[in-house]
């Protein structure tokens, strides 16, 4: 049977009447929640899907809202199951909790927006795993440009850099960071005076970046999901020799002092064609904050060309 399908087939408005979307997984039913900035009706901006860091929310990621109301490129914020307003997964175990899981998620999403055929894709830390693995692992067709911002390709790598940093911390803290989750009153002291250099450098800290912290690292914060990919399937995570199944055009960005020191990265300068490679150098770890003018830039050059 004849079938024509035109390239750019989202020119209706999305239906954005509700941001809770149900999600149905392995016969459970879930619910994201997502948040829209900018128009979908418009039939000639990409829009741009945001996947957070991990454990967290999209909260601390709102500064990519000015590639909305300065550059007209809609933005979709979401929160991962298991995170914030999503449904949360206490009692799931690390099996259910796979990378495949999100990036299911995420096609959920891209579906009911009706955007699947047409998006890019920018991901901050865990968020830069989720959008390598959906690119390695499914090749959307729909996929644009990915953007990795202070994102990781290899977790020993990721352990390497954050224990070589630490070194200039004192004892406590070193040891607060070894110990981790497991003491998470302790472990959220240290790990907010480790990110005061390496996770971002603004004094004081944005509101959002406070608020995405207390939610994912205080002692009453739900760390179900985090733990379990942590101890599961990222716990030897990496994608260094998978990088040559990646199609679109990438663009990775770090900060000079970002946890994704350049080491981090530099397999996916290697790995990927074609990439462009920006260090931000008064930025850490949250460089959309940091150098919050230069890397909309950046990044608006990047979706543009
Ligand atoms: C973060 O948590 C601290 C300590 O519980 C609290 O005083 C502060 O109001 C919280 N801030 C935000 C923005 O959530």
């Amino acid at each position: 049977m004849f079938r024509q399908r035109k390239a750019w087939d989202r020119c209706f408005p999305a239906s954005i009447d509700s941001l809770i979307i149900p999600f149905n997984y392995q016969g459970e039913g879930h619910q994201t929640w997502y948040k829209v900035v900018g128009s979908l009706d418009s039939c000639t901006w990409t829009p741009l899907v945001v996947g957070h860091g991990g454990p967290g929310q999209y909260d601390y990621l709102l500064p990519l809202s000015d590639l909305a109301t300065k550059f007209s490129t809609p933005i979709i914020f979401y929160d991962r199951i298991g995170n914030s307003r999503s449904t949360h997964l206490p009692s799931n175990p690390s099996s259910f909790l796979t990378i495949d899981l999100f990036i299911d998620e995420l096609v959920n999403l891209l579906e009911h927006l009706r955007i699947r055929d047409r998006f890019d894709l920018l991901g901050h830390s865990w968020g830069g795993i989720l959008g390598l693995e959906f690119e390695v692992r499914r090749q959307p067709e729909g996929l644009r440009h990915l953007v990795l911002t202070s994102s990781l390709t290899d977790m020993g790598m990721w352990s390497a850099s954050t224990g070589e940093l630490s070194k200039a911390f004192p004892d406590d803290v070193q040891k607060g960071l070894a110990v981790g989750v497991a003491d998470m009153e302790a472990y959220g002291k240290v790990l907010r005076m480790f990110h005061k250099k390496h996770g971002c450098l603004m004094d004081p800290w944005p509101e959002e970046l406070v608020y995405s912290m207390n939610q994912s690292i205080s002692p009453s914060a739900d760390i179900s999901v985090a733990v379990g990919m942590f101890t599961g399937e990222l716990r030897t995570w990496s994608i260094i020799d998978r990088l040559d199944r990646i199609r679109v055009p990438t663009f990775v960005i770090n900060g000079r002092a970002d946890i994704a020191q350049d080491f981090v990265v530099e397999p996916l300068i290697r790995g990927i064609r074609p990439v462009k490679w920006v260090t931000m150098e008064k930025s850490s770890h949250t460089p959309m904050w940091e150098e919050r003018e230069r890397h909309m830039d950046l990044v608006n050059v990047f979706l543009s060309t």
